[in-house]
This record gives C-alpha cells, structure tokens and sequence, in this order.
C-alpha cells in the first residue's frame, strides 16, 4: 500500500468545507503577503460548492486586496460556449468569481481568472496557450482537486498517463452518466469531450487539496488507497507521490478505508 501523509476525515460535508475554506484562506492571505501574488487552481462539481460560500463568507469576515490574487480552472467541457448556463465558465461565475468581484477587494475576473475556453476551434492551441499562461503567472500555488467515482483527476479519465498534459479528450461514458444531473438528467445533453489540464499540469502544483464527500465515493478511496503502485487505470493514483497533497475526507467517503 502507498502511504500518503496527509489524511483527515471530517464528521460530514460541512465540516470538510469549513476546514478546506480556512486552509485555503490562510494558504492565500500568507501568499499574498510574502510573495504578493497568489494563484488558486479552482475546481467544478458538486464537492467544492460549499468551500466556494466557505471562502467567500471568510473574505467577507477578514478583508484582504485581491488585486494580485489569481485563479486557474482545471477543465472545461467541448465544445461549449461559455455563455451556456452549463459552462464550467458559467458555474465559476455564479459560485465564485461574480460574488467575489462584488465585495470590492479589487478583483476583477475579466483579468484575473484563467479557463479553457470550449469554444475554440483549435483546442491543441488553447492547450498549449494556457499551459504557458499558468507558467506566466509562477505556476499553481495551491490546487483544489475532487475525485471522479472511477478515479478521474479533472476530466484525466482512466488511461491518462502520469505525463500527460492540458489537451482535448474523451469523457466515459460513466463520467457522462454521472454528470448528466448537472444536464437535467438527460446523458446525450452532456458533451463527449472536454479541455483538461493533464495530470503532469496537476500534479506542478505546489500543494494540493483533494476534497472527498460522500458515499459513492467510498469505493473509489479504498481502491485508490490500496494500489501497490500509482497506475494510468486510475488517475487519482498518481497524487498519492506528489509531497504535498492534503486528502480532505468525510466519514461516508472514508467509510471503506
Ligand atoms: P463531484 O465531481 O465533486 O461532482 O463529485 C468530482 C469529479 O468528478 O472530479
């Protein structure tokens, strides 16, 4: 079994939010001070929801300038423009980005946010556009990250090699399947690709916090924690050797551990 350092398992999703938003916050109001600048890997889905009002209600509470505070998205699907209500873009902006440009500590997400567009005809260029952006802007500061039930990292499917990077892929049917809530219910309205950072792009981050709920998950962790060895069968493996990766976990998703 492959140890990780860095586990703790919460009483239930909101305990796991507050606990995600306060390291966050504090990871972001020490980077700011000491280096000036802060870039947030932001991730989509139904986990992080909470953290996002998590955080935002703590900005509220002790004010910082965000006026070199950055984010990064990790995917977006494709083709989708991002004025569709089911963009990854759309989401961003109504969970996070708008509320936070509204509280007046000088963040502007027309400059400040980083998302693959789905709407380009060229998705090899957008890949290797915002590959050199992320690295324009000193790289992933801190990464949060959700766990797809077959093990996925962003949209990095099984079969994504522990050296791929941002590109255009196919989803499975089981993440299609899974998703298909956010689409009404309804699988064919959920696209067949998306833009994704690869898991090398994921992995550059300086520290990640995988945030784990629920327990269609539990399944899924006792596989991921019980591999001999990190495998392209299941993404998620790989971050089990990156040395800073916090695994955020509620009881239910930890139940088979
Ligand atoms: P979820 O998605 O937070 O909606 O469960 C996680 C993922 O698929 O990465």
């Amino acid at each position: 079994m492959i140890s990780s350092k860095s586990i703790t398992i919460f009483s239930d999703y909101e305990a796991l939010s507050i606990a995600a938003a306060d390291h966050v916050y504090q990871a972001l109001h020490d980077g700011l001070q000491e280096k000036g600048k802060f870039v947030f890997g932001c991730a989509t889905g139904g986990t992080p929801a909470r953290f996002y009002q998590q955080l935002l209600s703590l900005l509220q509470q002790h004010p910082v300038s965000l006026r070199s505070f950055f984010t990064v998205n990790l995917d977006e699907y494709y083709p989708m423009p991002q004025s569709n209500e089911q963009s990854y873009y759309s989401w961003m902006k109504r969970i996070f980005w708008h509320p936070l440009q509204q509280m007046n500590l000088s963040f502007d997400y027309e400059r400040q946010v980083l998302i693959p567009d789905g709407d380009v005809q060229d998705p090899r260029k957008e890949a290797k556009q915002y590959e050199d952006k992320i690295r324009t802007w000193g790289g992933i500061d801190v990464q949060i990250l959700g766990i797809g039930e077959n093990g996925h990292i962003g949209f990095n499917e099984p079969g994504s090699e522990r050296g791929s990077r941002m590109r255009l892929v196919s989803l499975t049917e089981s993440t299609r399947r899974t998703n298909a809530k956010f689409f009404g219910g309804d699988i064919q309205a959920v696209p067949k690709q998306a833009i994704t950072m690869g898991v090398e792009t994921i992995l550059e981050a300086k520290e990640i916090l995988v945030l784990v709920s629920g327990k269609q998950k539990a399944e899924i962790m006792k596989k991921i924690f019980s591999a001999a060895e990190p495998t392209s069968d299941i993404p998620a493996t790989y971050l089990l050797k990156h040395p800073h990766t916090h695994w955020f976990f509620d009881t239910d998703a930890a139940a088979l551990m």
